[in-house]
């Protein structure tokens, strides 16, 4: 098991982190991308890894995606499934460690990771790229949202390392939430999406300037092919 258990412990299971709406930038590249398929007759197959409360779960479902979920906190699983039943839609979501992906090969048009592969080792990060690789159809599509090594908790926070470039917190955003990787450029291009052609890549990085100046994050948005 490599699914970190401090999320059903320290989050889910008292009722926090339970995002209610999707990430606006993960509905800016879904329209970029499917905008003109959606609603138009073809099904497509989306996997959203660790969903946490489902609030990227609901929106593909609501625009027709034929969706699916693999997240590792059963409480965070209990909250989707009740918010799907509650908006009267559907979707195959299953508690699961997702560095294992129990899915058929080239069974996905799309994969999305909102920020959650970062919560795992190295070893784990690698082996659940490979697998989203393979359960993805031959120029299927992988949107990945990744903290980068410019984030101010990485910079300002004192983690304990724990593996290359991988924290533990005891205090700031990730706090209690296990572990945290932190990405470069030249590791996401070169090694873990080596397999992949990346279609846009983007850093994004927030400066707050009021209570106090710092970095508040700072993030890699990547839109990768399966070649
Ligand atoms: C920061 S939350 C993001 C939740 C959701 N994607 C969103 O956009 O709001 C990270 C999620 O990944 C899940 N997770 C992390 N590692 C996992 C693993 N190895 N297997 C399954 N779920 C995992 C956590 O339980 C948590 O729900």
């Amino acid at each position: 098991m490599n699914f970190d258990k401090t999320w059903e412990k320290n989050v889910y299971s008292k009722g926090q982190q339970l995002n209610r709406y999707p990430y606006t930038d993960l509905v800016s590249y879904v329209y970029k991308f499917y905008g003109s398929k959606i609603n138009s007759g073809k099904v497509l197959r989306v996997l959203e890894v660790g969903f946490g409360a489902g609030n990227n779960i609901l929106f593909f479902a609501r625009e027709g995606f034929e969706t699916y979920g693999i997240e590792g906190s059963s409480s965070a699983h209990g909250f989707a499934v009740q918010r799907l039943k509650d908006a009267g839609l559907s979707a195959e979501l299953i508690i699961g460690d997702f560095v294992s992906l129990p899915y058929n090969n080239d069974f996905f048009d799309l994969v999305v990771d909102r920020e959650a592969i970062y919560a795992n080792t190295p070893h784990s990060i690698r082996k659940t790229i490979e697998e989203i690789r393979r359960v993805l159809k031959s120029g299927g599509r992988f949107i990945t949202f990744m903290y980068s090594l410019d984030h101010g908790s990485r910079l300002l926070d004192e983690g304990r390392l724990v593996d290359s470039n991988t924290y533990v917190f005891e205090q700031g955003k990730f706090a209690g939430a296990g572990t945290t990787h932190f990405f470069s450029k030249e590791e996401i291009q070169d090694e873990y999406l080596k397999g992949f052609e990346i279609q846009l890549m983007r850093h994004i990085s927030v400066e707050k300037v009021i209570p106090e100046q710092r970095n508040e994050y700072a993030e890699y948005h990547v839109c990768a092919l399966k070649k």
